[in-house]
């Protein structure tokens, strides 16, 4: 993955632990999470429906849509079960000081 494909997004300062964010990279939305203290990014939109999963509930690890409640496992990406069958993305994370960098595949 190449260097150019990390973007500053956050800083750790706006998401506590417990906490969700949506960010923007290009014409994507992404999801942060703060899942004690260790940071999350995924696709920010359900892949069931048109929903954004950063205004639903963090359980944990465990995000809940706010639509249909369908639930993926954060740090994973996996669709834990109806009415969700299709894995959300998943993105890598850097933290440099207090900035939040996400690395988005062809961003
Ligand atoms: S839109 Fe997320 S579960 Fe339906």
């Amino acid at each position: 993955m190449s260097e150019a494909s990390w973007h500053k997004v956050a800083t750790m300062a706006e998401i506590g632990p417990g906490e969700m964010k949506q960010v923007r990279v290009g014409p994507r939305y992404v999801a942060l999470y703060n899942v004690a203290g260790t940071v999350y990014a995924t696709d920010d939109i359900c892949t069931h429906a048109d929903a954004s999963l950063s205004e639903g509930y963090l359980e944990g690890d465990i995000v809940e849509c706010p639509l249909h409640q369908g639930r993926f496992h954060v740090p994973t990406g996996k669709a834990m079960g109806a009415p969700v069958t299709v894995d959300i993305a998943t993105f890598q994370v850097r933290i440099e000081g207090a900035d939040i960098l996400v690395s988005i595949p062809g961003a």
